[in-house]
This record gives structure tokens, sequence and C-alpha cells, in this order.
């Protein structure tokens, strides 16, 4: 059985004091309530990263960033590298979230470029993919989806793929308080599974975990991940309160 992981994404927000208040708080209520068949991994911005690494050093929660640029290093200015995020205390790396492709111009092959350098470097990736309202209307949710996933793990290996994150997060629910339907993300993720099964072969595809995101939360939280091919969740705006995040990291665990 696939371990459930819930992400946080706190996207642009909290300051570094901020950033330090939140992820202690969080600290504290898994010390009190620990969850322990649940992996808990926060990505905050790049300048709260090592003070958030200080933080949780010694607890199981995971650390990764929101995005990165794929070469060493260099003349590149405003990009961080796989190197940074890793001597940084990350070990995960949000990419193609559909907030960089829809304002900073990302696309399937930028995202694939990413992913490499993120295997390379061991950062487990996490994957997004998902459609806008107007691709869901049209009834071509499942084409957008199966570009989004080919060309984004073009050239990636099976043994690769098997360690990576995918999150669904259909667009139309990020941030809107409009959240898929338990029945419409299991519909995808299953969708998702099943193309993975033919690019990678059925083993790949049986360890892949596939978290939802949009508009998470405590209250569908539970219901969005008994559905049988939803692993986890990437949350935005509940993410941002230790108390809520908390809450969905306990609707995860078998054993809440
Ligand atoms: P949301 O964002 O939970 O605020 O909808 C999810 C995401 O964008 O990852």
């Amino acid at each position: 059985m696939r371990r459930k992981i819930v992400a946080g994404n706190w996207k642009m927000n909290k300051t570094v004091d901020e950033a330090v208040d939140l992820v202690r708080s969080l600290k504290e209520k898994l010390a009190q309530g620990p969850v322990d068949d649940v992996d808990v991994v926060v990505c905050p911005p790049f300048v709260d990263l090592v003070p958030v690494r200080d933080v949780i050093a010694g607890s199981k929660i995971g650390l990764g960033a929101q995005n990165m640029y794929w070469e060493d290093a260099g003349a590149y200015t405003g990009e961080i590298s796989a190197g940074m995020l890793l001597s940084a205390g990350c070990s995960y790396v949000i990419l193609g979230h559909s907030e960089r492709r829809q304002y900073f111009g990302e696309t399937n092959a930028t995202v694939n470029k990413r992913l490499k350098k993120a295997f390379a470097a061991g950062l487990t990736p996490i994957m997004c993919v998902g459609e806008r309202l107007e691709q869901r209307q049209a009834g071509i949710t499942q084409a957008v989806v199966e570009i989004q996933v080919r060309e984004g793990l073009a050239d990636i290996t099976a043994d690769q793929a098997k360690q990576m994150i995918i999150a669904y997060e259909p667009v139309w629910a990020i941030g809107t308080g409009v959240n898929a339907t338990p029945e419409q993300a299991q519909e995808v993720h299953r969708f998702i599974r099943e193309l993975l099964a033919k690019m990678f072969g059925e083993d790949t595809a049986e360890a892949v975990r596939i978290q939802y995101g949009g508009s998470v939360k405590p209250d569908n939280a539970a219901e969005l991940m008994s559905q049988p091919d939803v692993d986890g969740a990437l949350v935005g705006g509940a993410s941002l309160k230790a108390e809520s995040f908390y809450e969905i990291v306990r609707a995860a665990s078998q054993r809440s």
C-alpha cells in the first residue's frame, strides 16, 4: 500500500519570523499527536528554507522548495539551483505548479528539464498537472493531463518515476474554495495511474504517489484521500495555519 504524503505549498507567504512560528506550531502538534503513517512536507519560500530546516531538525517533517532552475550555477539572476536546495536541507521540490505555468511561462518542456535535474541531484520532484476550467468544460481534461504527464516525464526512467510524486491540481479548484469532488479526483488519478502503467509498467504505476491539490481543507480532506488512487494532498491556503494543516495530515492517516 502506498504511504500517504501531505505537503504544504506556502506559495509567496510568510516572512522568516512568520515561517518559523508556523513550523514551530506544526512541529508541536505533530509531537503531541504523532501521525506515523503519513509523510509530512512543508514547502516554504526560498528565504525561509534554512530557518525552517533548523526548526524541523530532528522531527519527521520533510522540507521542499517550490521551484528550481535546471542549471548548476552561473549567470542566471534570480534563480536557485538543485545544489542550493540540497544545501538548504530540501529533499523535495515542487515543479510545474500551475501558477508557474500561468504567470512565469513554464511549459511541459521546461518542467521536464527541471525534473531531470531534480532526479540527478537526488531531490524528489512533486510534478503538478491539471486542467483549466475551460478545458474541463470542453471535455479535454484527460487529453490535457496526458500531454502534461508524457512531456513532463520525457526521458525519465521507470526507476526514477517510481520515486516521484505527481500532484493532480485542477486549476479551477486552486484557491477557489471549489474542490474537485472525490469522484472527479479519483477519475483523473486513475487515468494518470493507467497512463503511467502504459509508459513505465504496472509496478512503477502502482508505486507512484499521486496527490490531489485544489482547495483541500480539513472538512473535505478525509473523503478525497479515501479514494483508492488519491495518495495524499498538496495543500495551499490551508497549510498556512498549523491547526488546519495538522487536521489534514490527520485526515490522511489510516488510523485517525
Ligand atoms: P489551495 O492551493 O489549497 O489554496 O487551493 C493548492 C495548490 O496550489 O497547491
